[in-house]
């Protein structure tokens, strides 16, 4: 199937990097049988290989898709391109750690996707994916609304998922955000935090929980410690990122218009410019449509400050 306006086939998928979190969403993005076509791509060819082939192989079990290792010219035409090239954290490292050997791996990729005239949809996954975003954002011209970092739909889901634990609730109706940069500085904004709109706070006293500082305090720095605690046990995280791909993609191909985290550069929303961070954004068939500056109290907006200057700091150090 064809889009009208352009050479898009919104069957189509592409996956740059094939390592846990590439072959992991390939694999979520098989299973939701959203696409019909689906190629990888990695300078590990082999490995690229590897997986296309073992993924294809539950494509009896699921639904007819063709599946295989590409090169850029086969991404051309894909719907949404998808990048998890790149290096991840050691045990103890930082996103923030990673920046410099994998801005230089988006200065390989990004000009090779532009040769192909590409006009879908870049979803930015690599660390430090706020960075890289911005990195994909200077060295692609594409318009800004089609590139979307995967941000904070990761963190957001298990700040979803601890409170759900916590209360006993479907973390589906726990409406709640972290916002900010996808790492240290991250901020959970609690003060919008409800579960089906009852204050947050309110439940958790209906659930008989009255300590809320403490709690709040908790969780969020459970959520911003998490990936740390994962790596440090498994060496890599991929499954929870692969569901968020796929939620993200989900989102554009059925032109959802849902309010995701994820990351884009900012234009003045809460004062702050000339960074990529994550706010709650409306995400749809052009990508991202516009953002929801949710409201902040003046706790959250200092952090959220704090954040931008630091992401700030590390773009300064980059050279386009
Ligand atoms: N945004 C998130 O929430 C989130 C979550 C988890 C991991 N990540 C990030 O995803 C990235 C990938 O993590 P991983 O665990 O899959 O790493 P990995 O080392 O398992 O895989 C990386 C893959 O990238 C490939 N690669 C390297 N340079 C390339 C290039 N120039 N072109 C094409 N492919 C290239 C490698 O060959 C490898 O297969 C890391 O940066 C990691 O920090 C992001």
């Amino acid at each position: 199937m064809k889009n009208s306006n352009c050479d898009v086939n919104l069957r189509k998928v592409a996956v740059i990097g094939c390592g846990f979190v590439g072959s992991a969403s390939a694999f979520a993005l098989m299973q939701s049988g959203m696409f019909s076509e689906m190629v990888l791509i990695d300078v590990d060819k082999d490995r690229a290989e590897g997986e296309a082939l073992d993924i294809s192989h539950g494509v009896p079990l699921n639904r007819p898709m063709k599946i295989y290792s590409g090169e850029y010219k086969d991404a051309s035409d894909a719907a949404i391109v998808i990048i998890t090239a790149g290096a991840g954290q050691k045990p103890g490292e930082t996103r923030l750690e990673l920046v410099h050997k994998n801005v230089g791996i988006f200065k390989s990729i990004i000009p090779q996707i532009n040769e192909c005239n590409f006009k879908g949809i870049l979803l930015i996954v690599s660390n430090p994916v706020d960075i890289l975003t911005y990195t994909a954002i200077k060295l692609s011209g594409l318009p800004e609304n089609r590139i979307i970092g995967s941000g904070t739909v990761l963190d957001t889901a298990r700040l979803k998922y601890q409170l759900g634990q916590h209360l006993g609730v479907d973390s589906r109706s726990v409406h709640a955000f972290i916002i900010g940069e996808h790492g240290d500085s991250e901020i959970a904004a609690w003060s919008s935090a409800n579960v089906s709109g009852i204050p947050i706070n309110s439940f958790c006293e209906m659930r008989g929980y009255f300590n809320h500082e403490e709690a709040m305090i908790r969780i969020a720095d459970s959520v911003k410690n998490m990936a740390y605690e994962i790596i440090e046990k498994k060496k890599a995280t991929y499954y929870g990122i692969a569901m968020s791909v796929k939620r993200i993609c989900e989102a554009i191909l059925r032109d959802e218009k849902s309010i995701l985290p994820v990351s884009s550069m900012m234009h003045g929303e809460y004062g702050i410019e000339n960074v990529v961070l994550s706010m709650p954004s409306i995400v749809g068939k052009d990508g991202i449509e516009t953002k929801v500056p949710i409201t902040v109290n003046e706790n959250e907006c200092t952090h959220l400050m704090k954040s931008a200057n630091a992401l700030k700091e590390v773009i300064s150090e980059l050279e386009f």
